[in-house]
């Protein structure tokens, strides 16, 4: 992309707006705010504060045509192999069409069963076992949703290998009511499989061999799999080898989160990601809430040469959406090389960071206003609570939009009087989109999960690179199956390890 004529008029754009103040933008039309603005399904996306204009919206559209952006949507929304290096589609669109393949009826229906069983009483408890994507994006809804959940049942999740996490997790409960869902796409993920070992054995200390395996269920690609970890069929659900890890919300993985929420409101966030599907497939691209974030979030990226943009939720439901979309952004597209094979020519993804506000105000706001890095910021913020307070919301969404305006104009003219102190100059121009929604929902949440999806998906399409795979993973793990049969001394520490990881180990070894 970076040699065609469309790139090229985005960097001699760009050398236009160098010198230019986000006031003076503002100064100069007083409709900015309105002007460089779009809504959809509910939702406003204000990116005026952004160093652009409306050409560069136009510049970014024609950017987006020249990469096929549309007949790429089309080819993801209709389940093409758009997954090339693993010569197969990432069809998770399918996951939530209102007229879905048969065997995502078939399993949407099993699901739907096994939670009335769930309801009846017998479980207290449900613990996700599960890492990565078989983690992240139920969590993250289970928290999110917590105003919709059924009162009486607990949903913890337990990713980490760390023997402390264990102890968090099941701290408190009771075995005979608690049910573990190990969710694995693969089931070989060794964090899962040692996690479910150990609740095994919590559940054989404390109830016996009899019955545990009435404690389990679980989500997999390989059913085989987990049946040869005695989980009965019945309670095995699956996915399939095209839906990727961290795009499974809408499946199965999405099963604790069912529980949680119960059936009716899991469709209405399936409807909701449906929707935003058939905006992204259809709306012009000065419309397109997830094109418009991808491409606003690119022209950051390549032309203004932020590596790194925060998202800062106005929301504490949404806590865990930043972790979440820390894996969907940057396993997918923390890639150089092309779909092809050739190494690409320009940055790619960026680091994605953040924690909701008004924490994060209170611990790097600083940095953002006034450090030597400029970061650009993706607010999102909800005009109704799902709460009574509405003092509290109020006061959260004045900080929100405080926040924004801060970053944008700074202190005014302070920093360009001399006798002020300097320490109190605020300069500004540090840029910002604003997602606003009416009120967090099953709905909204499902729309708000789509739009992530498909602005990593736009970005993904003009940089070329394939985001539905994660081979820069697998080294890790490979590196980490060796070294902890050395921990465990069933093969002898390996002198060919470098002599960092050898003293490493000889030190563990010691003192452990
Ligand atoms: O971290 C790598 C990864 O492969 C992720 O892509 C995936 O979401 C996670 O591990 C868990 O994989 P699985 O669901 O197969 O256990």
């Amino acid at each position: 992309m970076q040699h065609t004529a469309e790139w090229n008029a985005l960097r001699l754009h760009q050398t236009t707006l160098q010198d230019v103040h986000l006031r003076d933008l503002f100064a100069d039309n007083p409709q900015r705010g309105d002007n460089l603005s779009a809504q959809a399904h509910g939702w406003f996306l204000d990116y005026s504060k952004n160093l652009l204009n409306s050409k560069t919206i136009d510049l970014l559209a024609a950017l987006a045509d020249k990469a096929d952006l549309r007949k790429k949507i089309n080819a993801l929304l209709d389940g093409e192999t758009i997954n090339v290096t693993e010569n197969r589609p990432a069809w998770h669109a399918a996951l939530r069409h209102p007229d879905p393949p048969p065997e995502v009826v078939r399993e949407l229906n099993r699901m739907d069963d096994f939670i009335k069983q769930v309801h009846n009483g017998r479980w207290q408890t449900v613990v996700n076992i599960g890492i990565g994507g078989s983690d992240l994006g139920p969590a993250m809804a289970t928290t999110a949703l917590r105003a919709f959940a059924h009162q009486g049942l607990d949903v913890r999740f337990l990713s980490n290998v760390d023997g402390a996490h264990f102890e968090m997790v099941t701290d408190g409960l009771t075995p005979a009511h608690t049910l573990f869902i190990v969710v694995s796409k693969t089931f070989t993920t060794t964090e899962t499989l040692a996690n479910t070992q150990t609740a095994k054995a919590w559940l054989t200390n404390a109830l016996g061999t009899q019955k545990v395996n009435d404690h389990f269920a679980a989500v997999t690609a390989h059913p085989d799999r987990a049946q040869d970890f005695g989980i009965y069929p019945q309670a095995t659900f699956t996915m399939w080898d095209w839906v990727g890890g961290r795009y499974s919300l809408g499946s199965a993985v999405g099963l604790s989160l069912m529980m949680a929420i119960g059936s009716g409101a899991f469709k209405q966030m399936l409807a909701g990601m449906h929707q935003m599907d058939e905006h992204f497939r259809s709306a012009t691209w000065a419309e397109n809430l997830p094109a418009l974030i991808g491409l606003i979030g690119l022209w950051n990226r390549n032309f203004w040469a932020r590596p790194t943009y925060a998202i800062l939720p106005y929301s504490q439901e949404l806590a865990l959406f930043t972790p979440y979309v820390q894996q969907l952004d940057m396993e997918s597209n923390g890639k150089s090389t092309r779909a092809e094979g050739t190494p690409v020519a320009t940055s790619t993804g960026p680091v994605v960071w953040g924690q909701p506000g008004t924490n994060g105000q209170h611990a790097f706001h600083q940095l953002l206003h006034q450090g030597s890095d400029i970061i650009p910021v993706e607010f999102i913020g909800f005009c109704r609570p799902n709460h009574d307070r509405t003092t509290h919301h109020d006061l959260l969404m004045a900080n929100l939009f405080a926040q924004a305006a801060a970053l944008a104009f700074g202190s005014g003219e302070g920093e360009t009087n001399t006798d002020s102190d300097p320490h109190q100059s605020f300069a500004g121009n540090r840029p910002s989109i604003l997602l606003l929604g009416e009120q967090l929902t099953p709905f909204s949440l499902g729309q708000l999960v789509a739009i992530y999806e498909h602005k990593v998906f736009t970005q993904a399409s003009i940089w070329n690179i394939n985001p539905f795979d994660q081979p820069g993973v697998e080294l890790g793990k490979t590196l980490a199956t060796g070294i902890s049969s050395e921990l465990a001394g069933t093969t002898k520490p390996k002198s060919t390890h470098d002599s960092s990881t050898q003293s490493l180990i000889r030190k563990y070894l010691a003192l452990r």
